[in-house]
């Protein structure tokens, strides 16, 4: 059984993203236990349509997250005009910080995915204040900035985006790094097909992807769903993607006590190994300024 605590935009699309693509069970929790009912009652009525006999169950009470084998958070506020990066930043530490002890309480052998922004900070808050074991606490972000950067690549070269292959590392956030470097088309390097100007623009628009969607319509919720259905699917079944997601490495890239997106093995087991990468020496540069910029954050964090 999947858990998800948080039954707003993202986390009710996350929900019924892996009813459609028939992954697991989901338990959907909310300070609005009407929320997550009606929502789940939605969906459940939309479940004959997919042809589909699993369930969401819809609740205010954390203990229904109990035996659940991932839980993902997804519950917290969105920016308000008068508050800034850091006051958002320690209000949602509270949120993940008190739904993380709930799930150490009850379902301490989950894997715990977070969702939360700013997501990076809300992973290294949730390992923290949970006590779970480093592999199995990790955020997602950096998928979705890869689906992102995939559809630029396609978009320019006129390509399919299924034969488009590239990797985001670092912050989930305006410094994050997008490899160039490893990016390519049915496995001919992006280098070898377009200029650097052009690879610069597909970068550009690829760091502020997500903040012209907001702009727009005021939160992202698509494709963070759907590239939700892939990570939990990963960990669901055992699948071994390569995938960057935000996990607290060991000395890996140079970094230890912080999570930061990097490259890894996701599996049943969480992150079942941090695959570490050469580096141009601009992608190094970028990520130097990710590591810089998410210790900044952490060095602001109030007291839980
Ligand atoms: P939303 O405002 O629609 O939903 C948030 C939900 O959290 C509300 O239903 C609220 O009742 C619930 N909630 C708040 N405190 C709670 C608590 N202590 N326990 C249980 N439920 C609680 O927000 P939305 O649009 O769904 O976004 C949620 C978060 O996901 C935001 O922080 C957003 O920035 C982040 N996000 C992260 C993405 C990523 O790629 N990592 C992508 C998109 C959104």
């Amino acid at each position: 059984m999947i858990a998800i605590v948080g039954a707003g935009r993202v986390g009710s699309e996350i929900a019924y993203s892996i009813l459609e693509n028939r992954i697991d069970d989901v338990t959907l929790i909310d300070l609005q236990a009407d929320l997550a009912k009606g929502e789940a009652l939605d969906m459940m009525q939309a479940a004959t349509a997919l042809e589909f006999d699993g369930a969401v169950h819809g609740t205010g009470d954390f203990s229904e997250m109990k035996g659940s084998d991932l839980v993902i958070i997804v519950a917290g506020q969105a920016r308000k005009p008068d508050q800034t990066r850091i006051d958002l930043m320690n209000k949602n530490a509270q949120i993940v910080g008190s739904i993380s002890k709930e799930v150490a309480k009850y379902a301490p052998d989950c894997k715990l995915l977070i969702v939360t922004n700013p997501m990076d900070i809300m992973t290294y808050v949730a390992r923290r204040e949970s006590g779970l074991p480093k592999n199995h606490v990790f955020g997602m972000g950096n998928i979705l900035d890869s689906m992102r950067f995939r559809t630029y690549i396609a978009e320019e070269l006129g390509v399919s985006r299924e034969d488009t292959q590239a990797l985001v590392i670092g912050e989930h956030g305006d410094s994050m790094v997008p490899l160039a470097e490893y990016a390519c088309v049915a496995g001919v390097p992006i280098s070898d097909l377009l200029s650097k100007e052009k690879i610069d623009g597909i970068i550009h628009k690829t760091v502020t992807s997500g903040a012209d969607v907001i702009k727009l319509k005021g939160a992202t919720v698509y494709a963070p769903a759907a590239a939700f259905a892939l990570t939990t699917d990963a960990v669901v079944n055992d699948r071994k993607r390569v995938m960057s997601v935000s996990t607290c490495p060991s000395g890996e890239y140079g970094c230890n006590d912080f999570s930061i997106g990097v490259p890894v093995v996701l599996g049943g087991d969480g992150v079942e190994r941090i695959l570490e990468l050469k580096l141009s020496s601009e992608s190094q540069r970028r990520f130097d300024a990710s590591v810089n910029a998410l210790k900044a954050a952490i060095s602001l964090l109030s007291p839980i």
